[in-house]
């Protein structure tokens, strides 16, 4: 099946942010003394705030309150929106232009699908708000990948079935949403462990390299 729309996972994928939520949890992890390092990071990827929660929380040495969740969630969501402030287009991994803009050339319609409430904040702070045909993100879906509910809210704005959709992911989670969604599912980064990826790149310019997306298919 030809593709006609690309979706990016925005956080690790488009920008550096992973990092920064990597940060903001950290935080609140040492305030609440519950280990965490990256390997327990890399679950969060993709998953909401509320899931990534719950995924550290096991690590804590005592049962937390639903009131007392909503505080940790809401001491790490103002921490990390403290620290998107300071993105600027800088913050664009490499190559993540040149590939947006070839897509655009070859006319792929390109999207977001995003499991961030964030989303458009860090697209704005980074000068992409613009640039996709779609954006999916958090505020418009109740169950965050590895649900399909985003690609498929993502593929309905391109108007696009979703076999003729392919997402670009670093999470497992998100590649198997991707599948979840019919959708062929292209793994960067930590999402290349995921067995359930149609294709592993080593870097996000492969894309364009691939006969699938090539303009010569
Ligand atoms: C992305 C990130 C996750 C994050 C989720 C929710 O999918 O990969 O690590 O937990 O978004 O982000 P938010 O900005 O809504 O807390
Ligand atoms: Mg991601």
């Amino acid at each position: 099946m030809a593709i006609k729309g690309v979706i990016f996972d925005l956080d690790g994928v488009i920008v550096t942010t992973d990092q920064l939520h990597y940060q903001a949890w950290a935080k609140m992890a040492d305030k609440e003394k519950i280990y965490f390092n990256k390997e327990i990071n890399n679950r969060l990827r993709g998953v909401s705030r509320l899931e990534s929660l719950e995924i550290i929380l096991e690590q804590a040495q005592r049962i937390y309150s639903e009131a007392e969740k909503q505080e940790l969630m809401d001491y790490k969501n103002n921490r990390y929106v403290q620290l998107i402030q300071n993105l600027t287009p800088e913050d664009i991994l490499p190559d993540v232009l040149e590939v947006l803009n070839t897509l655009k050339t070859w006319n792929y319609r390109i999207a977001i699908g995003s499991s961030s409430k964030n989303a458009k904040i860090i697209l704005q702070q980074i000068g992409l708000l613009n640039t996709f045909d779609a954006i999916a993100d958090g505020t418009e879906i109740t169950r965050s990948k590895p649900h399909p509910d985003v690609f498929l809210i993502a593929a309905q704005k391109l108007e696009l079935k979703p076999t003729f959709c392919a997402v670009i992911e670093d999470a497992a989670a998100g590649i198997e949403a991707a599948k979840r969604a019919g959708m062929k599912a292209i793994a960067i980064g930590d999402a290349a462990k995921s067995n359930l990826a149609d294709i592993r790149l080593n870097t996000i310019k492969d894309l364009l390299k691939l006969d699938e997306l090539n303009n010569c298919d």
